[in-house]
């Protein structure tokens, strides 16, 4: 089994982050068996289809790095790096460019919304970011990539990219039969990741763009301030109930709860089991110390990195080393197909 998956790098990390996105990584890191392995990266390529700022981008990416470290990510048993740093993957999407067709990349839902009523305007790396995703997983071989429900499209590019180049190019052996340069990659379905609310409104996502800082626990709060920030959640003044259904009208303390059970990976019904019947002032400060002691290590580790780039840098630099040394037979089988 080989996973490939890659994040945006964004910076100001939050819980809903490391609850919806690092924290699953973890987990598929933990997943892998002897001979199996993941690759993670940093799509720093990917940022550049919209308008950035180089400086932030640069920051962002480095960000980023170390909350995956700092997480739990080991980057001894996985493959972490920069997609940058490995420029095979932006020469396989030159190579995969050839293959890829128009009709196809118009018909996916994403370019359709991102680019609205504006097309004309929009990059040509926005229009292509899907060939760059096949490329990503098709150099490593990938088996399994992770998707959600809205990159389940992407996938299937993918799986058409690589088998029409396949079709249309691979070489055949002696007795005939082709000699497929790419593997169809597998959807992997993650573990079930939770959608984290604002603490301060329970329709609408915890986010870095929401303009209060109270709407959301950050990777580097320190215990007070995440204590306080619980302690100022907004919720409303009934007990919890025992069961789930009947907090389905109580989006903030229905959040409350989902938090709770993702941080130590149980139910909001296992929750409500040891809850019910209590209200706020007691719940509050069992989730205030839980947030406290699973997140200060992190931050600990979050900020240790920030602040010893050069450690950070050797990280990357290896996990590049080694993608390029994954990548690199099939990006010249690639050519060789290619008649390059
Ligand atoms: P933000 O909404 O803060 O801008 P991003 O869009 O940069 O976050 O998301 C980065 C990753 O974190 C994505 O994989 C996204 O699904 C995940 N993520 C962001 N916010 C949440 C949330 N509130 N709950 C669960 N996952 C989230
Ligand atoms: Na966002």
């Amino acid at each position: 089994m080989r996973v490939v998956s890659g994040i945006q790098p964004t910076g100001n990390l939050h819980l809903g982050n490391y609850l919806g996105a690092i924290r699953n990584w973890v987990k598929m890191q933990d997943e892998m068996t002897e001979g199996s392995e993941c690759l993670f990266f940093l799509a720093d390529l990917h940022a550049i289809s919209t308008p950035h700022d180089p400086a932030e981008l640069r920051a962002t990416t480095l960000e980023m790095a170390a909350a995956v470290v700092a997480c739990g990510i080991d980057p001894d048993r996985s493959i972490l790096f920069n997609q940058a740093q490995v420029p095979a993957h932006a020469e396989l999407q030159w190579l995969l460019n050839g293959t890829a067709r128009m009709g196809w990349l118009n018909r996916m839902t994403q370019w359709k919304d991102k680019a609205g009523k504006n097309r004309e305007g929009q990059s040509i790396a926005l229009f292509a970011y899907p060939v760059l995703q096949a490329a990503d997983v098709l150099l490593y071989q990938a088996t399994h990539v992770p998707v959600g429900e809205d990159q389940k499209q992407h996938l299937e590019l993918a799986r058409d990219i690589a088998q029409k180049f396949n079709n249309d190019f691979a070489p055949k052996d002696e007795n005939g039969e082709e000699k497929p340069v790419f593997t169809l990659p597998d959807p992997y379905i993650p573990p079930q990741a939770a959608r984290i609310m604002s603490l301060r409104d329970g329709s609408a996502k915890m986010s870095k763009s929401d303009p209060s800082e109270m709407s959301r626990i950050n990777l580097v709060d320190d215990a007070d301030t995440i204590m306080k920030k619980v302690k100022k959640a907004k919720t409303d003044p009934e007990p919890l109930p025992a069961s789930k259904e009947k907090l389905a009208d109580r989006p903030e303390a229905l959040n409350l709860v989902t938090i709770f059970a993702a941080i130590e990976e149980s139910s909001v019904e296992d929750v409500l089991g040891r809850f019910a019947g209590q209200g706020f002032g007691a719940f509050k400060p069992a989730l205030g110390e839980l947030l406290v002691e699973t997140l200060s290590p992190i931050s600990t580790r979050f900020r240790e990195l920030l602040e010893d780039r050069e450690a950070l840098d050797a990280i990357l630099a290896r996990g590049a080393a080694r993608a390029r040394e994954r990548g690199s037979p099939t990006l010249d089988a690639a050519y060789e197909a290619l008649g390059l």
